[in-house]
């Protein structure tokens, strides 16, 4: 199988699942609509998505009934990212390759699209799921997976740890944390939504999470690392802007050399903990690659 190829119609398919579960911009909230769908369909990599299809595969079970559920992820995730982008926050104006939200649709719309995509996604995530097998005490396991990662106890309380600590002296456990709940978290729960749908035994579901939490910290190790080493160009958004900020990253920490190989030593924890896998899960051991060798 060509990984690539199989990665490449992943996204391909979350794309069209997007744009067939996304609201259309029409009659009174025309302005509002045009907003979300601006920065969701912006071109990100759907990296968290299609880790949620891809885990469901490894676990031999079709996705193709549940997209909608890995839709979600990536509404959470746009809405994070438009917050993210605000003056209050980071204060960026550049974002997959596009004018920031605020830019745009100013700072009060931007706002509302975030919280939109948000609450979108759990009006996805809730639907009941007629036409397949999930039972609902799954639904509303995955539901329930989702809500704790991306609250006070994962994303948002890992973006204000982020905020409060510009311009701080921090400890590395606290850098840790906070880089596990603002990234880890969210990748952690795509992984673990596709063990669910996957019918995951405790044992697979354990593993799977080891495989997320690994892959999760390398993922905004590297994030770290393309904004000290990538360009405005390759990643479709502004560069230096940690330092500027000065934020608490792992290169501020740990020099760059020192970093990649703390991001490669974790993409490497994540591949082993897939041992007892067989090679339906050669494409998470393909993404936890990717994550490493990224260039945006
Ligand atoms: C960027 O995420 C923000 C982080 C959580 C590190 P991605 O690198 O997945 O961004 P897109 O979705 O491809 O734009
Ligand atoms: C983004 O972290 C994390 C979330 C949006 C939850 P960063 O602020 O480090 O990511 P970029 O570099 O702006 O994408
Ligand atoms: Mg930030
Ligand atoms: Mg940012």
């Amino acid at each position: 199988m060509d990984l690539k190829a199989y990665l490449e119609k992943k996204r391909i398919q979350v794309e069209e699942a997007l744009e067939s579960f996304m609201l259309q911009p029409e009659g009174l909230l025309d302005h509002h609509v045009k907003a979300m769908r601006y920065s969701l369909f912006a071109g990100g990599k759907r990296i968290r998505p299609v880790l949620c299809l891809a885990v469901s595969e490894a676990l031999h079970v079709d996705p193709s009934p549940y997209l909608r559920l890995a839709c979600s992820l990536e509404c959470i995730h746009t809405y994070s990212l438009i917050h993210d982008d605000l003056p209050a926050m980071d204060n960026d104006d550049l974002r997959r390759g596009k004018p920031t939200n605020h830019k745009v649709f100013g700072e009060a719309e931007a706002i509302l699209a975030g919280d939109s995509l948000l609450t979108y996604a759990f009006e996805l995530l809730s639907a009941p799921i007629l036409t397949c097998g999930l039972k609902s005490e799954d639904q509303l396991r995955i539901v329930s997976i989702i809500a704790r990662a991306i609250g006070p106890l994962g994303m948002v309380g890992g973006q204000s740890l982020d905020i409060k600590s510009e311009g701080q002296k921090i400890s590395f456990e606290t850098l840790q944390y906070l880089h596990s709940c603002k990234t880890g978290a969210l990748i952690t729960a795509a992984v673990q939504t596709g063990a669910v749908i996957g019918n995951a035994t405790d044992e697979q579901f354990a593993a799977l999470t080891t495989y997320g939490k690994q892959i999760g910290l390398a993922f905004q190790i590297v994030d770290d690392l393309l904004n000290v080493e990538g360009t405005a160009e390759q990643l479709g958004k502004a560069v230096g802007s940690d330092a500027k900020l000065d934020k608490a990253t792992y290169p501020s920490f740990f020099g760059v050399e020192k970093t990649r190989e703390m991001a490669k030593a974790a993409v490497e924890g994540a591949i082993d903990s897939l041992i007892n896998f067989d090679n339906q899960a050669d494409p998470l051991r393909e993404l936890a690659r990717y994550i490493y060798y990224r260039k945006r």
